[in-house]
């Protein structure tokens, strides 16, 4: 706002929206004095009246008490339908927009199995593991939620344990294509999976079969260990170990130890490394690797790379050191969005050299 110079124009606009909302909860006020004084005015004006009628002589006494009190019942009934006529609007208007915003489903028509105070939902539909023996991407881009284009036209072939590592400038589209391979973000063109389209991405490419390590990935607030398994059973020192995490985790206490809140006590190369062994733990058939020479020096990458290859592991990373890139099957060098190149770096090296440190 500053930039434009709009502070001005904001501001009178904030004052104009914020008058309609003031004078709208007046009127909302005096509606509702209307509606609660003249039924109370009404019934004590009957009240009086069946009095006055007695002491006129009209009625006895029995009568008179039992009219007062009848009127007085009344107004009960005055006060409810003036809430009905104030208060229904504002909760219909609140419950339209609300539905709005929930895609106009009904909210309070919960999907069967939810539990909102105990927190309770059934267990997601269980994808059945295919064990990879070919990733084949077709014409392949990744789309951002905004529309942004990360990467578009990709067309590459994945054997299974191959290493293939993506290397180009910032914004050349590597976190793209990972993101998009895990199923994070939107894709067009194909992917196929053993020769088979895959349909629904978010649900085929996750976790078991699949697993991400974003280059700015998320730890929970728990421990080591909670980090790494994610509440399944699943293994902890063979990932750990392979993620170069041992020394650190021992270090700060062991696989108990916590991380802090959302890990503020671990380094971004620990987050990382993390996010690694996470990963590993799930056996995916492929693991997305995005950016692990930010979190390795190079001698740990190299060591990292060559166990992965060791367990017959298929992955796709993104990387800039030098060292790592000579030891994958293929490289893809990206250039703003589009594959420039892919083949094994000794071919690739002395072109795309400055891509690498
Ligand atoms: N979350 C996002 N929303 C919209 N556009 C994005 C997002 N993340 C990246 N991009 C865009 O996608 C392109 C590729 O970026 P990215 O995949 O992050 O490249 P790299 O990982 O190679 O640095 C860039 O133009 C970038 O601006
Ligand atoms: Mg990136």
């Amino acid at each position: 706002m500053k930039l434009a110079a709009a502070t001005p124009a904001v501001h009178a606009h904030l004052r104009h929206v914020d008058s309609g909302r003031v004078s709208a909860a007046v009127r909302e006020h005096r509606v509702q004095a209307v509606l609660d004084g003249v039924p109370m005015v009404m019934v004590q004006g009957g009240v009086v009246a069946a009095w006055a009628v007695f002491l006129g002589g009209g009625w006895g006494l029995a009568t008179t008490l039992l009219v007062a009190n009848a009127v007085a019942g009344f107004d009960w009934f005055g006060r409810v339908a003036g809430m009905v006529v104030t208060e229904a609007p504002g909760t219909r208007a609140w419950q339209k927009e609300t539905s709005r915003f929930a895609g106009g489903v009904d909210l309070m028509d919960l999907p069967p199995g939810v539990d909102l105070v105990s927190g309770a939902a059934p267990e997601p539909p269980q994808v059945e593991r295919i064990p990879l023996e070919t990733l084949s991407l077709r014409n392949f881009s990744a789309l951002h939620d905004d529309g942004t284009i990360g990467v578009q036209g990709v067309d590459l072939t994945v054997q299974r344990g191959e290493l293939v590592l993506l290397v180009g400038q910032v914004g050349s589209g590597k976190s793209s294509m990972l993101a998009a391979l895990a199923g994070l973000i939107e894709h067009t063109g194909d992917v196929l999976w053993n020769g088979t389209p895959v349909a629904d991405a978010q649900v085929f490419l996750r976790p078991g079969q699949v697993a991400h390590v974003a280059q700015v990935p998320r730890v929970l607030s728990g421990s080591f260990a909670d980090n790494v398994r994610l509440g399944h059973e699943r293994r902890f020192d063979v990932p750990v170990a392979a993620a170069r995490l041992g020394p650190d985790i021992a270090e700060a206490g062991g696989k108990d130890a916590l991380v802090g809140h959302r890990g503020v006590r671990l380094s971004g190369g620990q987050v990382q490394r993390l996010a690694l062994a996470r990963a590993l733990a799930t056996d995916a058939e492929l693991i997305l690797a995005d950016d692990v020479s930010s979190a390795l020096d190079a001698t740990t990458e190299n060591e990292l790379w060559a166990a992965l290859r060791e367990r017959g592991a298929t992955v796709i990373g993104a990387t800039a050191k030098r060292a790592a890139l000579a030891q994958a099957d293929r490289v893809v060098v990206l250039v703003d969005g589009e594959v420039a190149a892919i083949g094994p770096w000794r071919e690739l090296g002395v072109r795309w050299g400055h891509l690498a440190g």
